[in-house]
């Protein structure tokens, strides 16, 4: 397995600590003083089984499907798995959940208290095919297996815009060849990994990253302004656009969107 060995989101308290499974002896997750890490750590009986942190995330590498409070109808095991990163409150993978109860979700953000609210959120609406994740994007690779993601979604990264930052930006080329292997293969209906961005110079460098990754990537979709043939953008609500993308929307950005799947 290739794993993230490089330092990056020095804001999240696990920075250090991206390059180690947490089968090796030597790794450990941190404890955090954010209430919200306790809060995790100890869910209250309702919340129990819609939403992991850290450590738990990496526990059933392979085995997802079958870990949801309500496991996928008649126990298939090609009901689709959709994982969201940086799903921030869970907006959209909470409304697609309710709207496909067939299909199972995870949605992951290195925030403690919105994945907390998030998990509130599934629980007030007894939504039972998602479970919420607080882990860091760097670490897919130990939270799944190969093979195991029908669709991936990564909607409005943090841009890191300054010089200085960029070497943050989660979807660089190392991350991204990392990702490949754990979309499902062989299935031209699967396995396909849609991002957007209303960020110009951070799709330019993820545009730029699937140049380098020709052989791993195909592209299937491209835009630089995904709703121009829109009558009235404005007017599109969650999931069909994210809680950011509506603000970028409404300030008349263009939404820059790519979707590939890994080569066969
Ligand atoms: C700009 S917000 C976009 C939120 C949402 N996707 C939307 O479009 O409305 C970016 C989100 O990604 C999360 N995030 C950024 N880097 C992350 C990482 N490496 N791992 C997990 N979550 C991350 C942030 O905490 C934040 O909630």
């Amino acid at each position: 397995m290739q794993v993230v060995t490089e330092q990056k989101h020095s804001k999240d308290p696990y920075a250090n600590q991206m390059a180690r499974s947490i089968l090796s002896p030597d790794f450990q997750y941190a404890t955090s003083k954010n209430i919200y890490w306790d809060k995790l750590k100890n869910l209250p009986s309702g919340l129990k089984g819609l939403a992991l942190t850290d450590h738990d995330t990496e526990t059933h590498r392979g085995t997802w499907l079958s870990r949801f409070l309500s496991p996928p109808p008649d126990n298939r095991a090609d009901a689709p798995l959709h994982v969201e990163i940086g799903c921030n409150a869970g907006h959209v993978t909470l409304e697609w959940a309710k709207q496909n109860p067939s299909s199972r979700y995870i949605g992951i953000d290195y925030k403690f208290k919105m994945i907390y609210k998030f998990a509130e959120k599934a629980a007030k609406f007894d939504v039972r095919n998602l479970i919420a994740f607080r882990a860091n994007a760097d670490r897919l690779p130990y939270m799944f297996a190969p093979g195991e993601i029908d669709f991936l979604y990564m909607f409005f990264p943090d841009p890191w815009e300054k010089k200085a930052q960029r070497k943050n930006r989660t979807a660089d080329t190392e991350w991204l060849r990392s990702v490949a292997p754990l979309l499902r293969k062989g299935d031209a209906t699967r396995g396909i990994f849609h991002i957007k961005t209303d960020h110009r110079d951070y799709f330019d460098f993820i545009v730029a990253n699937l140049e380098e990754l020709k052989d791993v990537y195909e592209i299937l979709d491209l835009s630089y302004d995904l709703h121009a043939k829109h009558p009235n953008p404005k007017s599109l609500v969650i999931p069909e656009v994210t809680l950011f993308e509506r603000l970028f929307i409404k300030d008349g950005l263009p939404i820059h969107s790519v979707k590939i799947r890994p080569k066969v």
